[in-house]
């Protein structure tokens, strides 16, 4: 694919450490897909983004809890074996609206996270007027909020959050709150969430219980946004989403699924590395930009200034 970049478009990708291959001035335009990687910007990591070393592994669901006495329980925990103190998920999650959804997630005492979070993280985008969900052709979803979200109440607001809203930039996006100033030329159509709203302790791997209680969430989202892409960052993102849609997901590693169009409630899905992963992983940064151009060119109502 092809693309025309601006200055501030070059500027972001020069942020993600995406050098592009220039040709000698009489050869023509090159296509953003010889995209090159460069030194990066490389933040390192704060510990909350360790756990994405192994972003090249098989998408594999973690090992099975142990009980006590060594025994493994079934991964997806049955609902109704709830820890004392907890309580099952608002029933109805399937016809919530945005508020109503907002505030189960809110007071969401599903799984055990709930005692340790400081904040949910629901997402952000821009506002809706009367409540509905915000109008957004994309959908980005990350996996967990670390110890800064949790603080903040807000999705990817640590290092791996800057690079994310750096890869958003080159593609003309900009995460969308009130309170942000926009940048001219830049759209707000976007909405940022995560595969689990709860930090899960010491930033661990989220568990498949919690992921399974979440799922609904999630799905709800998707369903009242209705994006026109969804990117998932990541494997957890990807195992979510493409759990009933791709054989053996378990077995296939995350740098397999790039490349591919998959589909979840009918909305195209485009695969990518984890913006936490890409901190440590620099060479890997150039794929995820090949990645952003793959759903771009199958979501062209992005809004790219010239
Ligand atoms: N990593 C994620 O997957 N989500 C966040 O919100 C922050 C870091």
């Amino acid at each position: 694919m092809s693309l025309d970049l601006d200055k501030r478009q070059r500027a972001m990708l020069r942020e993600m450490g995406v050098r592009l291959w220039q040709p000698p001035p009489a050869a023509g335009l090159a296509p953003v897909a010889d995209a090159i990687h460069t030194v990066a910007v490389g933040a390192r990591p704060t510990r909350a983004e360790d756990r994405f070393d192994t972003e090249t592994a098989p998408v594999r669901a973690p090992a099975p809890a142990a009980t006590p006495a060594g025994r493994p329980v079934p991964a997806q925990a049955p609902v109704s074996r709830l820890a004392p103190g907890l309580q099952p998920r608002p029933s109805g999650v399937e016809l919530m609206d945005w508020p109503a959804l907002q505030a189960a997630v809110t007071g969401c005492r599903a799984c055990a996270l709930c005692e340790s979070r400081k904040n949910t993280v629901f997402g952000i985008g821009p506002t809706a007027a009367d409540g509905a969900a915000p109008q957004v052709d994309w959908l980005i979803v990350g996996e967990a909020p670390g110890e800064n979200e949790d603080l903040a109440g807000e999705p990817f607001v640590g290092q791996a959050g800057k690079l994310l809203d750096n890869m958003l930039l080159a593609m003309g996006l900009q995460r969308g709150s009130d309170d942000t100033t926009p940048r001219a030329g830049v759209s707000r159509n976007v909405f940022i969430t995560n595969v689990l709203k709860c930090r899960p302790p010491a930033n661990r791997n989220p568990d498949p219980a919690e992921v399974a209680q979440c799922e609904p969430y999630l799905k709800r989202q998707v369903e009242l946004l209705q994006p026109k892409m969804i990117l998932a960052l990541g494997k957890f993102a990807a195992q979510s989403l493409l759990q009933d849609s791709v054989p053996e997901l378990q077995k296939i590693p995350l740098g397999k699924l790039r490349g591919q169009v998959f589909h979840y409630l009918g909305v195209p899905v485009v695969v990518s590395y984890h913006p936490a992963y890409l901190l440590r992983s620099l060479g890997d940064k150039a794929k995820a930009w090949d990645d952003l151009c793959l759903a771009m060119s199958v979501a062209p109502t992005v809004v790219r200034s010239a």
